[in-house]
């Protein structure tokens, strides 16, 4: 249920500069906070969308791309025609005039046209490293900090993307210059043949209203520079010095299994979405308002229980984790 806006007790606090919060109840973050924290690192799992999210909403002074948007065959005829869908299916994913049912429909016809033209034209590996190295993408700073701190207690990390699992872990390679073992990404995934040709989509489609973790079957493991999948917690050296017991599996469903408790991070009220499909204890949301913040701060406040304004830094997000853990 959204509150009433006008009921609401705003409190703000300005940590650092460009950087805004909105909490709307403090008492009930407190509550939650404790609550997550009782119950330990072993019964918590977080979930972010990705693009906007953990990704800048401005770089370099123009909007930062997403893994849609950054992707470029050498081809441009494929490109032309990706762009000409998106001209026509995104207004559609906006207009909340049509009916769900419906918008599914058209989801799902977006998703695999779109797909079909990165499977006729061939999108290969190196195409999307070229791509993923001339984007405009950067982080939020202090995401690998906040990775870290989550691997360092063993909690794993839910990207969910209606965008490509594969081009979302080269921008997280590039750009973040590591992998991460606690991470699963649930997005679209492609199977490349042997010279690094597309070949096939693994699974059923993931697109904005499906984003959830029913798709959690979708789940994957980042992988290395080689392609190699990135090994889980369980075997790696305990040199990291964590006494916090192991990850079991690799798949998404085994990893979350038994935790119940959940923090969200996304830019799009959608984005709430994503816990459901887990049966949730507690949950704490954290919106980064990115766009049209006095049209939308009201709706985000009354419905993300904190909301960090100003395209800024994962820092407030680790200041809560480290609250927690
Ligand atoms: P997400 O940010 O929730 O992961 O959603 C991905 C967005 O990507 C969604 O708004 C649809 C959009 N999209 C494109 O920009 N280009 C495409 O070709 C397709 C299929 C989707
Ligand atoms: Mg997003």
């Amino acid at each position: 249920m959204v509150a009433d806006p006008s009921n609401m007790d705003i409190k703000e606090a300005v940590p650092i500069p460009n950087t805004r919060v909105v909490v709307r109840d403090q008492e009930g973050l407190d509550r939650k906070k404790r609550a997550i924290r009782a119950a330990g690192p072993q019964r918590l799992q977080i979930v972010s969308d990705f693009d906007m999210t953990l990704t800048r909403f401005n770089v370099n002074g123009k909007k930062g791309q997403s893994c849609h948007s950054l992707l470029s065959q050498k081809n441009d005829q494929y490109n032309q025609m990706r762009q000409d869908l998106y001209k026509h299916y995104y207004p559609l994913e906006i207009d909340q005039s049509i009916p769900y049912d419906k918008k599914v429909k058209l989801m799902e016809e977006w998703y695999e046209k779109s797909h079909a033209t990165l499977l006729e034209g061939g999108l290969t590996l190196d195409e999307i490293r070229d791509s993923v190295a001339n984007a405009n993408v950067a982080f939020r700073e202090e995401t690998a900090q906040l990775f870290e701190l989550l691997d360092s207690k063993r909690v794993p990390v839910l990207i969910f993307s209606a965008g490509l699992a594969d081009v979302l872990e080269e921008v997280l390679r590039q750009k973040l210059h590591r992998a991460f073992g606690n991470i699963r990404v649930v997005s679209n995934r492609m199977k490349f043949d042997e010279e690094g040709r597309l070949q096939s989509f693994v699974g059923s489609l993931i697109h904005s209203l499906n984003k959830n973790e029913h798709a959690i079957a979708l789940a994957g493991p980042m992988h290395d520079e080689q392609g190699r999948v990135l090994d889980d917690l369980e075997h790696r050296e305990p040199s990291d010095g964590s006494t916090e017991p192991a990850i079991d599996g690799l798949d998404g469903r085994s990893v979350v299994a038994g935790r119940n408790n959940v923090i969200l991070l996304g830019d799009h009220l959608g984005d709430l979405g994503m816990s459901r499909g887990v049966d949730v204890d507690e949950q704490i949301s954290i919106a980064f308002l990115n766009d049209k913040v006095e049209e939308n701060l009201e709706v985000f406040a009354s419905s993300f229980d904190v909301v960090l304004i100003g395209d800024g830094s994962m820092k407030e997000v680790i200041t809560i984790v480290e609250d927690i853990l």
